[in-house]
């Protein structure tokens, strides 16, 4: 049985400003236990935790490391960190969610801005020598990440990739780039 249910969801966080976030001390709950991988919702439970952590703290969002001690992701958010022409992002293998956002990001920076993508593990300390980093989801769409634990992510402001990418996604998603249209799904007549 599948149940579908709508409500304004506003904005999850701000796409423009970008956000501080916080590496938290809950861990992303291993896939042998609940399975990552998928939007399990018993398994919110945990993106609950670390984000309940982060807004308390004064953050806006909250970067879960995984059972290994490597990044996994953000609590409702697959994570990218942007270092030269080259694209990180955490492998399907360190626990994370099979993101349909980031899916979609690898094939913009490839096929758009012929940018290099790579899928391995990430350390922490990674994330506070990139040169940018971002936010991809549904809900967060792509949100630029300015400060992880205290420290400026290219300077505090929004980088210039994250921009060209976010310029291509929004596009992209509003059926203004021919190519990607098959990615949408009209719901509504003209
Ligand atoms: C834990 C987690 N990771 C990543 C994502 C991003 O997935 P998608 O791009 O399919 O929305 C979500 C979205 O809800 C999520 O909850």
């Amino acid at each position: 049985t599948v149940a579908i249910y709508l409500y304004r969801f506003g904005r999850y966080l701000d796409t423009s400003k970008g956000a501080r976030v916080k590496v938290s001390s809950w861990r992303r709950n291993d896939d042998n236990s609940i399975p990552s991988r998928w939007k399990v919702s018993g398994a919110y439970v945990n993106s609950a935790l670390a984000k309940t952590e982060a807004l308390l703290s004064g953050y806006d969002e909250a970067i879960l490391l995984n059972q290994n001690g490597f990044v996994a992701e953000g609590s409702g958010e697959n994570i990218f960190l942007v270092r030269g022409r080259k694209l990180i992002t955490p492998s399907y293998s360190e626990h994370i969610l099979e993101g349909i956002t980031r899916a979609a990001v690898i094939k913009l920076a490839k096929n758009e801005l012929m940018l290099e993508v790579e899928e391995r593990p990430v350390a922490r300390s990674e994330l506070y020598v990139a040169d940018e980093i971002f936010l991809t989801g549904t809900a967060a769409e792509i949100t630029p990440v300015v400060e992880v634990d205290n420290r400026k992510i290219n300077g505090g402001e929004v980088g210039p990739i994250t921009k060209e990418l976010q310029e291509l996604y929004f596009n992209a998603v509003r059926g203004k780039i021919e190519r990607y249209k098959g990615w949408l799904t009209p719901v509504y007549e003209k």
